[in-house]
């Protein structure tokens, strides 16, 4: 088993909140770390701000705004021409509800429904990219970060057009990446590269918490700790397509168990992100 120190990590959205202090985390340990957010003066900040406060000086930062998949497949490809390994790959960046009370539907620059790009499609489309390298690294892991807030798909209304809102986007998009966690364990299954998923914690005190419900009941400290027991720690090696409440494995909405649903969703991502069905 290999020690940190020596271990690639990819973090997305690790500018700010959970993905932030988990970074900060992994760095004092001494991983190589892939930072990653949507904003370049903020991303060299954190940058800056992580080498300076853990003396690591095996970190990089990736700019790319995860709502265009034309910026995700760069991701990818930026980090294939710039590393030989990559042992694990924590997809975490996302949008909440956004401000409470604002109902406009927003889209992506793609033209899709802005909460199930972010948070799930450009995830999918970013871990295919990433696959060779994460399959040549093995043992490998793939987190999806999720959330308990799920909400069945409706593949008649999937983008939204009709009833939206926010907060129903944001929990949709977070059972896709549940279903998403399970068909890819499937596909993975043997390859040395797990898969899971997990609800880092309740309302925790980050910034997507603070500006649709007001009030925080948790730390991202909490959210933290389970982030890591899933992504790192030796008793969970060996689990795959399972889904986290926290450190405890647990049930998610029943739909993430319908395979025609989610055959449903990864032909309409594998169109949508314009990759093949063996990607
Ligand atoms: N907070 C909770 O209680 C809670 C509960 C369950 C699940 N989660 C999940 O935990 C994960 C982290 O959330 P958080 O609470 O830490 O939120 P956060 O503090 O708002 O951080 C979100 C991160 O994602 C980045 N991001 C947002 N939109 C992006 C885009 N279009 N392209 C690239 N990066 C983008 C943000 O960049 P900027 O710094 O530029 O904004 C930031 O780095 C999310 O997947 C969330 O669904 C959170």
């Amino acid at each position: 088993m290999k020690s940190l120190s020596e271990k690639v990590i990819m973090i997305t959205g690790s500018t700010d909140g959970l993905g932030r202090l988990v970074a900060q985390r992994l760095a004092a340990k001494g991983a190589t770390l892939l930072l990653h957010g949507r904003r370049q003066d903020k991303g060299m900040s954190t940058l800056d701000e992580l080498c300076r406060l853990t003396g690591n000086e095996k970190l990089h930062y990736y700019n790319a705004d995860l709502s265009s998949l034309d910026e995700v497949r760069g991701l990818g490809e930026n980090i294939i021409a710039d590393h030989k390994t990559l042992h694990v790959l924590i997809n975490n960046a996302g949008i909440g509800g956004g401000p409470r009370g604002n109902s406009k539907r927003e889209l992506s620059k793609d033209g899709l429904e802005l909460r199930f790009a972010v948070n799930y499609l450009s995830h999918f489309l970013l871990t295919y990219k990433l696959l060779p390298l994460l399959r040549t690294s093995a043992p490998s892991r793939i987190v999806n970060v999720s959330s308990i807030g799920q909400y069945p798909l409706d593949f008649k209304n999937l983008m939204l057009e009709k009833k939206y809102e926010s907060f129903r986007a944001y929990r949709q998009s977070k059972l896709a990446q549940i279903m998403f966690t399970i068909d890819l364990a499937e596909e993975l299954r043997g390859t040395g590269v797990t898969a899971n998923c997990l609800h880092p914690a309740t309302l925790m005190n980050t910034k997507m918490v603070e500006e649709f419900f007001g009030s925080t009941i948790t730390s991202v400290v909490d959210g933290a700790d389970a982030l890591e027991y899933v992504a790192l720690s030796d008793e969970t090696a060996n689990y795959t397509g399972v889904y986290f409440d926290m450190k405890r494995p647990s049930k998610p909405n029943a739909q993430a168990y319908d395979e025609d649903a989610r055959r449903q969703l990864r032909e309409l991502s594998l169109r949508l992100t314009g990759l093949t069905a063996n990607a």
